[in-house]
């Protein structure tokens, strides 16, 4: 029987993730199919309730529903549990698990920059859904600091209560860092700017965008602009996705260049 996958977000129409994991479907001849579907809160249960039946077989989760998942699980990974943000689930031994491939999408994406991270301070725009993946990731790979900055300051102090060794500094403000990474929504739409003094920073800064459509935010433009060094999303994007596939269908499949240029808008 072809077993069913899900994304599931609101909105979800902007979702590469079928597009992705279907290629790789029949690419390892895999007898499923992934399809996205647009949810409203009150629907979270009575969808999850289908992974016990077996009617579905994994979902991937994203904006705003990876914390809200999270009361209708059996059991969360780690990664999950730490970061309170689950974006894979899956059923094994008779429970539904909610995992967190973000987390390791994020460092495989600026791991494979050959970006050395030891040592260095960051800062993180924005306190939504994707950012304590960020900063898990971040820590991991042994960043000397992680600074904050959200519009909403209250959110970044909530954020502050999980993460207590992360400085948060007041939105419009810049500091002397290393890394830089924009998790606000602010690029999505092709005129959004991000309110910093880009003349004040140092040249051969790390600029990191976790959007990757467009390709090119005006966050990234500007930084190239000035001297820094850029990176999008999409790695992120691919790599997270791989480790889901990984848990659903135990194959690894291949980032390569086929795959990369099959995500170009
Ligand atoms: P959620 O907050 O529901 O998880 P998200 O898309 O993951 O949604 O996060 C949106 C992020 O972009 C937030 O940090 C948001 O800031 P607020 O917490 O102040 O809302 C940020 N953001 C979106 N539009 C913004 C804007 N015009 N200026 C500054 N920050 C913005």
């Amino acid at each position: 029987m072809k077993k069913k996958f899900l994304v599931i977000g609101n909105p979800i129409d902007h979702s590469l993730s079928p597009k992705l994991h279907n290629y790789w479907i029949k690419k390892y001849r895999i007898d499923a199919v992934y399809e996205k579907k647009l949810l409203n809160n009150n629907e979270i249960e009575g969808l999850i309730s289908n992974i016990r039946e077996e009617k579905i077989h994994g979902i991937n989760i994203t904006v705003p529903f990876k914390k809200m998942v999270i009361p209708f699980l059996d059991k969360l990974s780690t990664e999950a549990e730490i970061s309170q943000s689950v974006n894979t689930i899956y059923k094994e031994d008779n429970k539904i698990i909610g995992d967190n491939t973000d987390i390791e999408g994020f460092k495989l994406s600026l791991e494979k920059t050959e970006l050395e991270t030891k040592n260095k301070k960051a800062l993180i725009l924005g306190a939504g859904g994707v950012v304590p993946s960020i900063i898990i990731a971040l820590k991991k790979m042994q960043v000397e600091k992680i600074y904050l900055s959200n519009r909403t300051e209250l959110k970044a102090i909530e954020l502050k209560k999980n993460f207590p060794e992360i400085e948060t500094i007041k939105w419009g403000e810049t500091l002397d860092f290393d890394i830089i990474i924009n998790a606000t929504s602010i690029g999505l739409k092709e005129e959004d700017e991000i309110n910093i003094n880009y003349k004040q920073i140092s040249k051969n800064k790390f600029f990191y965008d976790i959007i990757y459509n467009p390709p090119e935010t005006n966050f990234l433009k500007n930084a190239k602009k000035y001297g820094g060094t850029i990176k999008n999303g999409k790695m992120m994007f691919i790599y997270q996705a791989q480790k889901a596939f990984f848990i659903w269908h135990k194959v690894v499949p291949k980032a390569d260049n086929e795959t990369i240029n099959l995500l170009d808008i």
